[in-house]
């Protein structure tokens, strides 16, 4: 369902399929998938990658030996399937060393291990070819205003990512960090929480040529925001350096839907956005999917929802394509004016002063005529909804 194009480049979180379903209420629903299985599911689905957190490959406490040999099965598994391992990202949010954060814990003990732990899979993300290195700081935040100085903190938020940024520069890894936003959960509050503080945050960097942000859609959502809107703004900045594709219904819990589960409206003008449908140049990097298989899914529902969220993809592709190709919705996309906002305000060459002497733009501007003008609106998002349902 849907037709595949070239650039095709969907990949998956290991822990996405591989989550077994326990939530703070419930045990388990699913037995643990071996990473050598999902991978060989992920590209019998026709995936084109991997990603995954340290954690998900080799246990927090392995030994050495231990370590090279899941390193080696995983290897394997890339080499038998020819799928690659575009991104890769650090888990500093399960042991319980990470409760008050890693590179912003009260305790400098555990901001340093933190440190030590990052560089280590930076490492292993160079071998496996990687061209981005994700920072969700889950647990990188506080339930309490008492508990945590913020602005300390974000001074060791930097420190921390200043000092990681020049070690990958130091090693010609060629690999760039984005930081990947949520408002809440695990922690009641947590820094950075939308894309908007984020692009704020990287341009205090010193390192911050190499550092963008990896939004996901169900976090900006989970603050009420506008996802596609927030992509545009992080486009428009040139951060845009990596993506988390999923569902969510609205300002609760994160709900890790699969894509198009969640705003499907939003989600149809997301991917015309990163298709380059807007007229601003496309996104070239990964379709990522972060999503969580629900618990009331057993193995078969699993890899069925893996699938979904690639058809969903193929298919709002397409109708993102018809949707343009209507002549009925160039029509309305002229009526509504949207073009014309691509137009600078001052013309070439026209000074502020030359403004200022124009008539036409106050003395004998007449704003009740401006203002009865209709955009029709209404009528070109009918005209989205109805290609989204097939109707056109
Ligand atoms: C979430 C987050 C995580 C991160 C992942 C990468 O749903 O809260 O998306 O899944 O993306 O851990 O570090
Ligand atoms: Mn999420
Ligand atoms: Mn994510
Ligand atoms: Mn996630």
């Amino acid at each position: 369902v849907g037709s595949e194009a070239p650039n095709d480049q969907f990949t998956f979180g290991l822990w996405t399929v591989g989550w077994q379903g326990r939530d703070p209420f419930g045990e388990a629903t699913r037995p643990a998938v071996d990473v050598v299985e999902s991978v060989h599911q992920l590209a019998e689905l026709g995936a084109h990658g991997i990603t995954f957190h340290d954690d998900d490959l080799i246990p927090f406490d392995a030994s050495t030996g231990e370590r090279d040999k899941q390193v080696a099965r995983l290897r394997d598994a890339l080499d038998a399937t020819g799928l690659v391992v575009p991104m890769m990202t650090t888990n500093l949010f399960t042991h319980p060393v990470f409760k008050d954060g890693g590179f912003t814990s009260n305790d400098r003990s555990v901001r340093r291990f933190a440190i030590r732990k990052v560089l280590r899979n930076l490492d292993l993300a160079a071998e496996f070819g990687a061209q981005t290195y994700v920072f969700w700081g889950g647990r990188e935040g506080a339930e309490y205003d008492g508990a945590k100085d913020v602005h300390a903190a974000l001074d060791r938020y930097r420190e921390a990512i200043d000092l990681l940024a020049g070690y990958v520069k130091e090693k010609g890894y060629g690999i760039r960090f984005a930081i990947e936003p949520k408002p809440n959960e695990p922690r009641g509050d947590i820094l950075l929480p939308t894309v908007g503080h984020a692009l704020a945050f990287i341009k205090e960097l010193e390192h911050g040529d190499i550092v963008g942000v990896n939004p996901e859609v169900g976090h900006e959502q989970m603050a009420g925001l506008n996802f596609a809107g927030g992509i545009a703004q992080a486009m428009w900045a040139g951060k845009l350096f990596h993506i988390d594709l999923n569902g969510q219904r609205g300002i609760k819990y994160d709900q890790d839907l699969v894509f198009g589960h969640g705003d499907l409206l939003n989600a149809f003008f997301l991917v015309n956005l990163l298709e380059g449908g807007t007229g601003a140049p496309a996104y070239t990097g990964p379709r990522h999917f972060d999503y969580k298989p629900s618990r009331t899914e057993d193995m078969g529902g699993v890899w069925a929802s893996a699938a979904a969220n690639m058809k969903t993809y193929r298919l709002l592709r397409d109708r993102a394509a018809a949707y343009r190709a209507d002549p009925e919705v160039q029509a309305a996309l002229a009526v509504a004016g949207v073009a014309g906002l691509a137009e600078p305000t001052l013309a070439p060459g026209e000074t502020l002063a030359a403004l200022r002497l124009d008539r036409t733009t106050f003395e004998d501007f007449d704003p009740d005529v401006a203002g009865a003008r209709g955009y029709g609106f209404v009528h070109l998002n009918q005209l989205a909804l109805e290609h989204v349902l097939g109707a056109r």
